[in-house]
């Protein structure tokens, strides 16, 4: 698996959900890990598991932000991550169900919604905070 540097070019401009960002990478980085070191499909799905629920508790940070700060498109993209935790959900039902999926292709998953959600989705909404005088 591949390793995922974090890098200036992922930060939105507002601290907490940067660090947050970055403990997410942290996370689709030690599942990197796990997999490539072949650990079993009780670690893996661990991760997962955890990297969910950290997941839903980001996704609150933002989506308190976007209702403070009067975000535009705060529907859309509160169902951008309302579709990923469904998907993130299946995915390790077909890991535990075994066959269907692969860790790998959770990995990849994981980390290309990932990847695109923040610098496209984060970072205008990013814009949006900074402009309201959120750091
Ligand atoms: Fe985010
Ligand atoms: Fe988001």
């Amino acid at each position: 698996m591949e390793t995922v540097a974090w890098a200036h070019g992922f930060e939105i401009g507002v601290k907490s959900i940067d660090e947050q960002h970055k403990r997410l990478v942290e996370m689709l980085n030690s599942l990197g890990q796990a997999i490539g070191e072949s650990h079993g499909k009780e670690a893996v799905m661990g991760i997962v598991e955890r990297m969910k629920d950290y997941a839903v508790y980001h996704f609150s940070t933002e989506e308190e932000a976007m209702e403070a700060k009067d975000y535009p498109k705060r529907s859309q993209h509160k169902q951008e991550h309302d579709t990923f935790i469904e998907q993130v959900l299946d995915a390790a039902d077909a890991l535990e169900s075994g066959g269907k999926i692969t860790p790998q292709e959770v990995w990849s998953f994981l980390h290309d919604w990932l990847v695109k959600h923040i610098l496209e989705s984060d970072k205008a909404l990013g814009q949006h905070l900074s402009a309201q005088g959120m750091q």
